[in-house]
């Protein structure tokens, strides 16, 4: 591994760090020699993630609270004394919600609220809280979006367009504090295969998701962690404003690609 890669002495955030892919990147990171603050609202299992690492704390985080995103920011630096990465990777998730969230006929205006507020405003307010320390620390900003960021759906309106704005403050970040060695970019998952996710997605629906992926198989956590981790890092120091598709190719093609398999395998079989 190159040393560029490494994350030693560097300090950093990652907002819904309780599981899934905030926890895997956590895990990441902290093998690489990064010191973490696993801010979630979910506070017992940010705790729980904490135990495994080295050298990090918990902080409960609520996106919806800006007091409580101003205090992630400050309560990290007072513990630590700088701050290097802001990942902004927490979202409004969950069974209930994606069901609620279909299309923009049928959309409900509270759940597209909440939506936003937690996904936009709450990541728009951490950056605004932690652009002074990462300029002061040459840092950056890696935002976790979604390839439905990138393409039409017939699901998650809401979620989608939240994740597209996202895309958007993170380029507009990324030509605001370029100048002052801030770099700012996105990271794309495409369907991964959290504990939660495998629990509540359609089996179904997964094979048409699996159909349209190029590699064998679907995104772990793990996956997407890579991801994070290389833009977090100097590695990444030439990259900003950029979104880094993880999704297995699932977004890179025209869709149907399984049907067009099948078609030449049996032509040429
Ligand atoms: N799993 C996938 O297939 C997939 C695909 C594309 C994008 N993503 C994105 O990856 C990121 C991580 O998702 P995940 O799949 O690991 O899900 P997850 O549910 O495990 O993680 C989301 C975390 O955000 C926290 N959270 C929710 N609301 C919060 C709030 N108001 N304040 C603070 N924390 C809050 C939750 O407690 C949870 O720990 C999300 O941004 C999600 O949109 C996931």
């Amino acid at each position: 591994m190159g040393d560029a890669i490494r994350l030693d002495g560097k300090v950093a955030v990652i907002t819904g760090g309780a599981g899934g892919i905030g926890a895997a990147t956590a895990r990441l990171m902290a093998g690489r020699g990064a010191k973490l603050v696993i801010a979630d609202i979910a506070l017992e299992a940010a705790t729980s993630v904490v135990a495994e690492l080295p050298d990090a704390i918990p902080i409960h985080l609520d996106l919806e609270v800006e007091s409580s995103i101003e205090a992630m920011i400050t309560q990290t630096v007072a513990h630590f004394g700088r701050l290097d990465i802001l990942h902004n990777n927490a979202a409004l998730l969950g069974p209930d919600i994606a069901q609620a969230d279909g299309d923009v006929e049928n959309m409900d205006t509270a759940l597209w609220d909440r939506t936003h507020a937690v996904n936009v405003r709450g990541t728009m307010i951490a950056c605004r809280a932690a652009l002074p320390h990462l300029r002061e620390s040459r840092g950056n900003i890696v935002n976790t979006v979604s390839n439905l960021a990138l393409q039409g759906h017939l699901i998650q309106a809401a979620y989608s367009s939240s994740k597209a704005a996202i895309i958007q403050m993170t380029r507009a970040i990324a030509a605001s504090h370029g100048i002052q060695s801030v770099r700012s970019n996105a990271a794309a998952p495409g369907m991964t295969l959290t504990p939660a996710l495998k629990a509540a997605f359609p089996p179904a629906l997964r094979k048409a998701v699996e159909d349209e992926t190029l590699r064998d198989q679907l995104g772990a956590p793990e996956d997407i962690a890579e991801a994070v981790a290389f833009l977090a890092s100097d590695a990444a120091r030439n990259i900003t404003g950029q979104v880094l598709v993880a999704d297995g190719g699932c977004a890179s093609h025209v869709p149907g690609i399984a049907q067009f398999r099948t078609f030449f395998s049996g032509e040429h079989a």
